[in-house]
């Protein structure tokens, strides 16, 4: 844990190739405390690639990540990531999924039942304790996910395109439920996304992702309030900037 930080991410001048693929070409960005901040950018771009180099996974091939402005090598409790595909342990009850990572940092057994308890009851998923991950709708794995990596209380959460997968509808509930939780705990997040609309219904800030290899187009600040609901879908500020951003992603 970053303990006296305040978790600020920063990415500095990142490149990543693989062998003779260039996939990142030097990204700057700044995800702020308690700040949402939306990266978008066309299919196959980069965008889970920048994710695993800000997580510590893979290391760049030139460029730092920056914690508070403590240069970062390697993954670390820190930060927080859900993988594209999810990363519930299969062979474990939710109620394990999510006391994995409290039982590991050596929590008191009433310390881990009490982060859980709170978490089951948060996602909605408090009759679902004993249920394996398969036994779960693809909403609720979702939120499960989120809220195992949630139990660690990291500063910062990386979520790579964590509800595309789900319909349309269960997504935008899944976007309120996302923003009430992290209402709760102010959290740095940054939510990697394809999805123009996902983009600005949960940013506080968006940072749009040039084609493959991806680099930073343009950076603007979303100006909806942290209370926005669904209802903003039908603002005519809102349905003006998805069309100007759909547009800026299609010529990025
Ligand atoms: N470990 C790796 N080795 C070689 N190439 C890789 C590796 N990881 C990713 N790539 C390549 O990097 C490029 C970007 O992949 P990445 O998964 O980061 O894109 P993405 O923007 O997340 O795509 P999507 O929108 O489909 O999720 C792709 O061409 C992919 O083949
Ligand atoms: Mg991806």
């Amino acid at each position: 844990m970053s303990g006296t930080g305040t978790g600020l991410l920063s990415a500095r001048g990142l490149h990543k190739s693989f062998g003779d693929l260039s996939v990142l070409a030097g990204i700057d960005l700044e995800a702020r405390p308690g700040q949402v901040l939306s990266v978008l950018g066309p299919s196959g771009c980069g965008k889970s690639t920048l994710l695993r180099v800000l997580a510590g996974f893979e290391a760049p091939t030139s460029g730092e990540v920056l914690l508070d402005g403590v240069r970062l090598s390697g993954p670390s409790a820190d930060r927080g990531m859900v993988a594209q595909a999810g990363g519930l342990f299969p062979w474990l009850t939710l109620r394990d999924n999510l006391a994995f990572g409290p039982r590991a940092s050596r929590r008191t057994g009433t310390q881990v039942t009490a982060v859980v308890d709170e978490l089951l009851s948060a996602t909605g998923l408090d009759g679902f304790a004993d249920a394996l991950p398969k036994q779960l709708s693809g909403g609720m794995r979702q939120r499960a996910a989120i809220a195992q990596v949630l139990a660690n209380r990291p500063p910062v959460l990386l979520l790579d395109e964590p509800f595309g997968a789900l319909d349309a509808q269960t997504r935008l509930r899944m976007h309120e439920w996302l923003r009430a939780l992290l209402a709760e705990r102010p959290t740095t997040v940054l939510l990697v996304t394809h999805d123009v609309e996902e983009a600005l219904l949960l940013g506080d800030r968006l940072c749009l992702l040039s084609n493959r290899p991806a680099c930073v187009v343009d950076e603007l600040p979303v100006p909806f309030g942290a209370d926005r609901g669904r209802a903003v879908l039908a603002d005519a500020e809102f349905v003006r900037l998805k069309a100007t951003v759909l547009e800026r992603v299609l010529t990025a």
